[in-house]
């Protein structure tokens, strides 16, 4: 028998036979997955759930994947009643044995992963590579926060003695129940990073995923439950954004964590009385000097803004670059921008999937219309749609004012406007002048300009001179990614040393 290929971050590349193979085969086995029922799970049952919605494919609107159930008001309040039941219990789990069935769950994720990345593919329209990486991220994600709590033997640790006969310790305990409200565009790593984390920290959880991405979440749930997760530690509220209120306004939620806009995360901010974990909007600039190795700077703002048809939150839409090299960077964007396949995101060439709604085309002729008015649209503009999904084609923007919307507002389109700047210098400044702070990318064969780079620029997660993605392609325990300033709401970034701590809180424990 051959082995098994095994996804890792290093085997996910377009030129490896076996990952075609192993999703091929994921393909087949998705297919038979379609027309399922996706409804709360509540103690390990299906609840009946409220009146069915029909998912289907952003890449081919024919094509109907499931029936999603959404989480009524009576599920969430009997959810988080069951995970309040349980939260004692696992709280009380050894933490060696809670990671041994995360890190079961983590292998089931692995071992699954053609036929998760394939659903995946169907139901947000990510390609091949894009959906393979978001499901070895939920797994790695997981695995992360298992070592973390391991290398801190379970964050509980002795203090100093300063009185005779006392004995001190430092313990970090779980809060109890914690909610997490993911996004459609990292349908699995976006739920199973916060979970996970939670999960390992000892809270008990109730996810509520995006309507969009209620598939990946529910596969993510059975691999939990199917690793031997307790059915009261973690529960499934499909649905649009009423379980979402529902839960930030419930009391018995602990702590709580949301992906998604700023406009959300803010109120969510505001409404919710606990811990909140927000990762919210991006406004991603890349700058790219005189002194850039232009071919670099080209393909790795092409790779971050047209990616997942530009619906990350850490995807550049904006390039800064210096006069004197203005032309020459954006001949060779234009030249990615037509060059890139658009289409059907199951096929093994294709880069460039849909978007994820007909809001979202919508969306795109609105600012495709605007750009041409106020500035030049250099390559696409056009939507594709008669592909039989929500196409659109990658578009470069060129000649805008500096201060036009395109330039302020997160558009979450595969679009990217590119102006002249004088220096790095004023790059930098304008990359930093904008209430996002989430990710940005820098080209220059000039280590002085590096140096002020890293030194001036507001944004958590930087790159330079990276070629495989200006502003986007964090991993797990590589580079750890959450937003500043509107972009997140604690400094502490996932997949980083200091994540899981946020899922716990402190106890000065003194014995005498
Ligand atoms: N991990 C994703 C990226 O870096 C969010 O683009």
């Amino acid at each position: 028998m051959t082995e098994r290929f095994r996804v890792t971050y290093a085997t996910l590349t377009a030129d490896n036979p076996g990952l075609h193979a192993a999703y091929e085969d994921g393909v087949r086995a998705a297919r038979n997955r379609l027309g399922a029922t996706i409804a709360p799970i509540i103690d390990g049952e299906t609840a009946t759930g409220g009146e069915p919605a029909v998912l289907r494919s952003p890449g081919d609107t024919a094509l109907v994947l499931a029936e999603v159930r959404p989480a009524t008001d009576a599920d969430v309040a009997r959810a988080v009643a069951a995970a309040r039941a349980a939260a004692p219990a696992w709280a009380a789990t050894p933490w060696r044995e809670r990671l041994a069935v995360l890190r079961r769950a983590a292998d089931l994720i692995s071992e699954r992963s053609p036929e998760l990345a394939a659903i995946m593919t169907m139901e947000v329209g990510k390609n091949r590579l894009e959906a393979l990486g978001d499901v070895e991220e939920s797994a790695d994600l997981i695995r992360y926060y298992c070592d973390q709590v391991e290398a801190h033997d379970g964050f509980d640790r002795p203090m100093a003695t300063i009185a005779p006969r006392e004995t001190t310790r430092s313990v970090l305990r779980p809060y109890g129940v914690w909610a997490v409200i993911s996004p459609f565009n990292f349908p699995m790593a976006l739920a199973a990073g916060p979970a996970g984390a939670a999960l390992a920290a000892g809270n008990t959880v109730v996810l509520k995923p995006s309507l969009q991405g209620s598939f990946s979440a529910l596969l993510l749930t059975e691999c939990l439950l199917d690793a031997g997760l307790p059915a009261g530690v973690l529960h499934l509220l499909p649905g649009g954004d009423e379980p979402g209120r529902a839960l930030v306004a419930h009391p018995g939620v602990d702590g709580l964590t949301f992906t998604g806009s700023t406009a959300a995360g803010e109120a969510i901010t505001r409404a919710f009385a606990g811990p909140a974990i927000c990762e919210m909007g991006g406004k991603n600039a890349a700058i790219v000097t005189a002194t850039a190795d232009l071919d670099d700077a080209a393909l790795g703002v092409a790779r971050s803004a047209f990616g997942l048809s530009g619906q990350k939150c850490s995807a550049c839409s904006r390039v800064y670059v210096e006069a004197s090299v203005h032309d020459a960077f954006v001949e060779r964007l234009v030249k990615h921008a037509e060059t890139f396949a658009v289409g059907d995101p199951l096929l093994p060439g294709t880069y460039v999937g849909p978007v994820i709604d007909a809001g979202a085309v919508t969306r795109y002729e609105d600012v495709v219309a605007h750009a041409r008015s106020a500035g030049r649209v250099a390559a696409g503009g056009a939507t594709m749609t008669e592909l039989g999904g929500f196409y659109v084609a990658p578009t470069v923007v060129t000649g805008l004012p500096l201060d036009d919307d395109i330039f302020r507002r997160e558009l979450f389109l595969p679009l990217v406007a590119v102006a002249p700047v004088a220096s790095a210098e004023e790059g930098i400044a304008l990359a930093n002048a904008s209430p996002y702070g989430l990710t940005a990318g820098f080209f220059s064969g000039e280590q002085s300009e590096i140096d002020l780079f890293l030194a001036r620029v507001e944004a958590g997660v930087v790159y330079v001179n990276r070629p495989a993605g200006a502003t986007t392609g964090a991993w797990p325990g590589v580079q750890p990614f959450g937003g500043w300033k509107a972009s997140g709401s604690t400094g502490k970034a996932g997949g980083g040393p200091y994540y899981v701590q946020s899922y716990l809180r402190e106890q000065s424990q003194t014995v005498v």
